[in-house]
């Protein structure tokens, strides 16, 4: 495995992912992580992120002693390779000239990290600081019109002071696979088979003779979890499907009958929607939203282990992007975006322990499991869906009215999004109903009702996305079926923000 230390990169997810793509395991732990929260994974190499800070100024994240300490393999990245001359007796200053966006870089000193690139090089760099003397012993590598260092090494120690991981620089790859494989010595045989191999191993040894009850929403994540538990376990496993009553329209029955067909488990079902609905009446903010809705999951658990268990473990589809995006595994310095119900929102006096199988993988992972496992697409495929339903999707009150509408108006927008063809290229689209009202006319009457908004993305993994750019004739058809179809909206927008700095969901 490799180490990825987060100084709070934008990138430093990416830089995650881009190991694991070259089949190296790797895992992103907070920059002020111990040897003893890393030596368990026995890391070949450390890749230090960038980050927004200065390393000269008071209170920046320092380098750890043990990254030196350890004679590991060390790259750089960025604030990374600033950090490594700093701490090593190099100077970094202040650049006379930020330097930001593409940049070419001449590569005069041949080192394995550059084995088999071309001498000229297309980069992304984003950095306000350089380094203006390089620490004893290091060799420069390479150079860009502003920067006399734009690579340096000695001997495993490797700086870059470009970005490797990001699309913008086209060979980055190559670059991060020689530092994997050649400087490091990583096999590269971190694949999904070996996954489910070591997953199904360690699951078996956690649970023992225990038996887990499986919260199953449908989604890809949960379904995927429960296919690789039930080959551990087998019928130790029993899977609970809870309607929330914040569903989408015809997915309680989709869910049941796609299930039915593809698992050889029985599934028990639970109809919980007056529950959910009764604690969240009143309830505007959606934070609080999430945590009642992660509590009362866990009551209706509580009471199916009643009549079902007894259960020693609680298993959920959490994924790797939940983890860091409620900040409570990785970074302690990044803020916290929205509490993923299945993650933050679990009450304390949780009377399970969790058995999250996917929790360090990411979704395009997941789904190459699923398919390895047997899933069919139509499972593995699914558009994601959020825990909290169409909670977050009803900014205000979630009042049953509320929801009826809403679930009519994303019923439309899936309908056409599908007849368009569109669905595959994109991340997820759905209808938002606001708590604003506003005028309209309706034949000869004047009409004042709710605003819907409708949401369609790109993304490869949610910790990005971008608006989509769907032709304006399918804006229109939704738009008019909405409008004309639904009690209660007379009025529909097309949310054009990106992610960052807006979020998917709006809540
Ligand atoms: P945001 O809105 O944070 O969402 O950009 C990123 C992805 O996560 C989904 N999402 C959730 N999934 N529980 C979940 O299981 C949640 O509480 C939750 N909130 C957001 C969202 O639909 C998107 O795919």
């Amino acid at each position: 495995a490799v180490v990825v230390l987060d100084f709070g990169s934008q990138y430093s997810q990416l830089i995650a992912r881009r190991v694991r793509e070259a089949s190296v395991y790797c895992e992103l732990l907070p920059h002020d992580a111990t040897w003893s929260d890393v030596a368990p994974l026995r890391p070949r190499g450390v890749i230090l992120s960038g980050g927004p800070a200065s390393v000269y100024e008071p209170g920046a994240p320092q380098l750890p002693a043990w990254v030196l300490e350890s004679d590991l393999p060390v790259l750089g990245i960025c604030y990374g390779m600033q950090l490594l001359a700093h701490a090593l007796g190099g100077a970094v200053e202040p650049a006379a000239e930020r330097e930001y966006g593409p940049a070419t870089i001449e590569v005069f000193e041949p080192h394995p990290i550059f084995a088999g690139l071309p001498e000229r090089l297309d980069v992304w760099m984003s950095h306000g600081d350089r380094i203006a003397r390089l620490p004893e012993g290091f060799a420069p590598l390479a150079r860009s019109g502003n920067s006399p260092y734009a690579a340096m090494a000695r001997g495993n120690l490797i700086g870059l002071q470009f970005h490797p991981e990001v699309a913008h620089t086209p060979l980055g790859r190559v670059i991060l696979r020689n530092f994997l494989y050649d400087v490091c010595g990583c096999a590269g045989n971190w694949t999904a088979e070996s996954f489910i191999e070591s997953s199904i191993a360690a699951i078996r040894e956690r649970v023992g003779n225990d038996r887990v009850l499986l919260a199953l929403s449908g989604g890809v994540d949960s379904s995927v979890a429960a296919a690789l538990i039930h080959r551990a376990i087998g019928d130790q496993l029993t899977p609970v499907f809870v309607d929330t009553g914040l569903l989408r329209e015809g997915e309680p029955e989709t869910i049941k009958e796609v299930f039915g067909r593809h698992f050889k488990m029985p599934l028990v079902a639970i109809d919980a929607g007056e529950r959910f609905l009764a604690r969240l009446r009143g309830v505007l903010d959606p934070e609080e939203k999430r945590r009642i809705i992660g509590d009362e999951f866990v009551r209706v658990f509580e009471a199916a282990a009643v009549e079902h268990g007894p259960f020693r473990f609680l298993a959920q589809g959490t994924l790797y992007p939940d983890v860091i995006e409620s900040a409570t595994a990785v970074s302690k310095a990044a803020a916290k975006i929205k509490t993923h119900h299945n993650v933050g929102g679990l009450p304390a006096d949780l009377r399970f322990e969790l058995l999250e199988p996917l929790r360090f993988l990411f979704k395009d992972e997941v789904r190459t499991i699923g398919r390895l496992l047997g899933l069919p697409e139509e499972i593995v495929q699914r558009q994601p869906f959020p825990g909290p339903g169409l909670a977050v999707r009803i900014i205000g009150e979630v009042t049953p009215e509320a929801v009826t509408t809403v679930r009519r108006a994303d019923a439309i927008v899936r309908q056409e999004v599908e007849a368009a063809g569109l669905s595959a290229e994109l991340w997820q689209f759905f209808a938002v109903l606001l708590p604003v009202r506003t005028t309209g006319v309706m034949g000869d009457y004047r009409t004042y009702a709710q605003v819907c908004a409708i949401r369609a993305v790109t993304s490869e993994d949610a910790m990005t996305a971008d608006w989509a750019r769907v032709p304006h004739e399918l804006l229109a058809r939704i738009s008019n079926r909405i409008v004309n179809e639904v009690p209660g909206i007379n009025r529909v927008v097309y949310d054009v923000t990106s992610k960052p700095p807006a979020t998917i969901e709006w809540e």
